[in-house]
């Protein structure tokens, strides 16, 4: 787990305790979506902090949300409290320091019924190299997950993901080319005392170096940017679109992926963004606004698929950016984890294969359906995209070297396909795509 540097002042100690117990309590009677509320809910209100205490506030919270089975473990109680378990969490850190946790840290420990040199000796016991059998402990995951994902990616590169996803995000944003060329982003970012670097896969991105509230910069007030992992905006840019074409967002959300498509393509052409959740697509249209973008058309559209009446002629692009487990972003969702459960990803396939087979009618005859999630399932990603093809003889694979170029492809996957796994904590997220044309 990342560190606690410092300790904070009792009163910033006090509402991180208070929060991890409503959130524990609301998982407990009501689920881990409702948890996950309590939480943003929570960093929202620490808005006012002085900004390294809403970091350490922030930090704090995630870091014990995805911790919680590590640090019951580490404090061998039955059931340690809100605050045991904040105290758990400072010592895991400071046990990792040479000089050992401060002597004001140890004593309130101790007072609160945790015996330091028993932690410490189970914290020796999961140190790596970890044995596959541990890592759920160790790194804080529920054991069916550990064993799905080796059973898939096998233990060593499992190991690697899930330490991978117990780490923050880098802070990456795509340039808005509407205003302006990366550069010009860069150099503005400059001017605001933003220190950043081009991404090393996207072409519109740049990963800040600085840790800032990117909400509160002008360059974001201003519709030069948004903040969108490099995975995410590698798949707009497979999706490719035609200028002047007419493209589809079939599971659109709150637009990550329209307002890409609509950077590259300059207001020219159509977007239609559809999907079945009319709040997220209120936020859709805030953000396509604020990014100056005039050809996008949000629409709320039914579960079972398009309305017949959606479109007079075929599409040039229709994405699907499938509903997935999200295995592929557990690192920005922290209590994801302990909502998932072991039949999600059968389910979510079903629906994930419904979704493609109800939007491919959409694409115009040498146009092309793209199929995305945030996952590293197989069965959510390959599967489901042999599956289609098995079904819809129509339909051909393109290769995305065909797309990227054979380098940058190869650095995405096979060439053939994006498979991008969370491996790397300055890496980017886990994500799938498959590129199929129309015959
Ligand atoms: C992975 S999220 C989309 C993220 C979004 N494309 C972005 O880049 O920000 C999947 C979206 O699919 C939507 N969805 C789920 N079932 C759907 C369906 N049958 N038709 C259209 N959208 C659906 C969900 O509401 C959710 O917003």
């Amino acid at each position: 787990m990342e560190g606690a540097a410092l300790l904070p002042r009792s009163q910033l100690q006090h509402a991180i305790v208070c929060t991890l117990d409503e959130v524990q309590r609301t998982a407990r009677q009501r689920g881990w979506l409702a948890a996950a509320e309590v939480l943003s809910r929570a960093q929202r209100g620490a808005r006012t902090l002085p900004s390294a205490e809403r970091r350490f506030f922030a930090d704090a919270l995630h870091q014990m949300v995805r911790g919680l089975r590590r640090l019951r473990y580490l404090s061998g109680l039955a059931d340690p409290g809100a605050s045991q378990l904040y105290l758990c969490w400072l010592l895991d850190t400071w046990l990792g320091d040479p000089q050992g946790p401060p002597a004001a840290l140890r004593a309130q420990a101790e007072a609160a019924g945790l015996r330091v040199a028993e932690v410490a000796q189970r914290r020796a016991a999961v140190e790596p190299p970890i044995p596959i059998d541990r890592l759920g402990t160790a790194l804080s995951y529920p054991d069916w997950l550990v064993r799905l994902l080796s059973a898939e990616h096998g233990p060593e590169v499992t190991e690697a993901i899930l330490a991978a996803q117990n780490r923050r995000a880098p802070l990456t944003v795509r340039v808005n080319l509407l205003r302006g060329p990366r550069e010009a982003l860069q150099a503005r970012l400059a001017e605001e005392g933003v220190v950043s670097r081009p991404g090393a896969l996207a072409a519109g991105a740049l990963v800040l170096d600085t840790r800032i509230n990117v909400y509160g910069l002008a360059a974001f007030r201003q519709g030069w940017m948004e903040l969108q992992d490099e995975g995410s905006q590698l798949i707009a840019e497979l999706v490719a679109p035609p200028p002047g074409g007419l493209v589809v967002d079939a599971c659109a959300g709150a637009g990550g992926k329209t307002l890409a498509l609509g950077s590259l393509m300059g207001n020219r052409g159509r977007i239609l963004s559809l999907d079945i959740d009319p709040r997220k697509l209120q936020e859709l249209r805030r953000r396509a606004r604020r990014a100056g973008l005039t050809n996008v058309q949000a629409r709320c559209v039914p579960p079972a698929g398009p309305p017949v009446d959606l479109l007079r002629r075929g599409a040039d692009r229709v994405l699907v950016d499938a509903p997935c487990s999200g295995l592929g972003v557990l690192r920005r969702n922290p209590e994801a984890r302990w909502r998932l459960s072991p039949s999600d990803p059968v389910e979510l396939a079903a629906r994930q294969r419904a979704i493609l087979a109800a939007y491919a009618p959409l694409v115009a005859p040498g146009g092309r359906l793209i199929y995305a999630t945030c996952t590293i399932l197989r069965e959510e990603n390959d599967a489901v995209v042999e599956d289609f093809l098995r079904h819809h003889p129509e339909f051909r694979m393109v290769p995305i070297k065909e797309i990227l170029g054979g380098e940058r492809a190869a650095r995405l996957g096979d060439g053939e396909r994006m498979r991008l796994l969370p491996l790397e904590e300055d890496g980017p997220d886990g994500f799938f795509a498959a590129v199929l044309r129309r015959t």
